[in-house]
């Protein structure tokens, strides 16, 4: 049995500020199990109770998972002073909490992940577990077999290690290349580098993939969804699997 305080179920299912939400809970917005509570440390169980507030039911999630299509021109930040960030693609009524798994340039599009579920999130990040990310890229500049045979060896991208080895499957080579690049690691810009490093440069970059989760391509750059059920299982395998 979980117990938390009234005020604070409904602030972390972002119903509103905790001062609002202390000002509705005296004002008698709020119920627990069909009776008005006037106090805000009133302790709710979270897996029993059913709470709501102006009579809304406001069921309680412990996980909210996320899949965001990120438009170019916004940061994957939780808060910035200047820039937009992802979070604010999100609707308003959701966990606080909620933070995106990785980073993805400024702008770079494509499949991001937005969830509090911490060890999803370090499982999915964490170097030794090889997620693969997968993206599609534009490139300027012919893309042939010596590249892919370099992506294959790993690349000196200025850091103190090479990059692992990762795959480069050419859709189309010419002037401007399309290209899908798979990677199992998430360093500082390593996709721009991996090009840099081979004197090519990226113009377009998105992500498709990210370990069992592909990008719902019916969502347009900005738009966002809750993960169906599959897609949330496959991740907890990935979560519950073994170290
Ligand atoms: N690689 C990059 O260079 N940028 C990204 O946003 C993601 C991977």
């Amino acid at each position: 049995m979980k117990k938390i305080r009234l005020d604070k179920y409904l602030a972390d299912m972002g119903v509103d500020s905790r001062t609002g939400i202390r000002q509705r809970i005296r004002q008698g917005q709020a119920a627990v199990n069909g009776e008005t509570v006037y106090k805000a440390d009133f302790r709710v169980d979270v897996e029993r109770d059913s709470v709501s507030l102006q009579g809304v039911p406001v069921p309680y999630e412990e996980f909210q998972y996320f899949m965001l299509n990120k438009p170019q021109g916004v940061v994957t930040a939780t808060r910035d002073r200047r820039e937009k960030t992802v979070l604010e693609l999100l609707p308003a009524l959701r966990r606080r909490d909620l933070s995106p798994v990785g980073r993805l340039d400024k702008d770079t599009e494509g499949l991001l992940l937005i969830t509090n579920d911490g060890k999803l999130a370090h499982r999915l990040l964490s170097p030794k577990k090889h997620v693969k990310k997968e993206y599609f890229a534009v490139i300027d500049g012919h893309v042939g077999s010596a590249d892919q045979q370099a992506f294959r060896e790993g690349l000196d991208i200025g850091d103190e290690m090479p990059t692992l080895p990762a795959e480069l499957f050419i859709l189309e080579a010419g002037g401007i290349s399309e290209v899908i690049v798979t990677i199992e690691e998430g360093r500082f810009h390593q996709i721009k580098r991996m090009f840099e490093a081979l004197d090519k440069r990226v113009t377009y970059l998105k992500r498709i993939s990210m370990g069992p989760l592909k990008l719902d391509e019916t969502l347009k750059p900005g738009q966002y969804r809750r993960l169906a059920e599959e897609e949330q299982r496959a991740l907890l395998e990935l979560k519950n699997g073994k170290e």
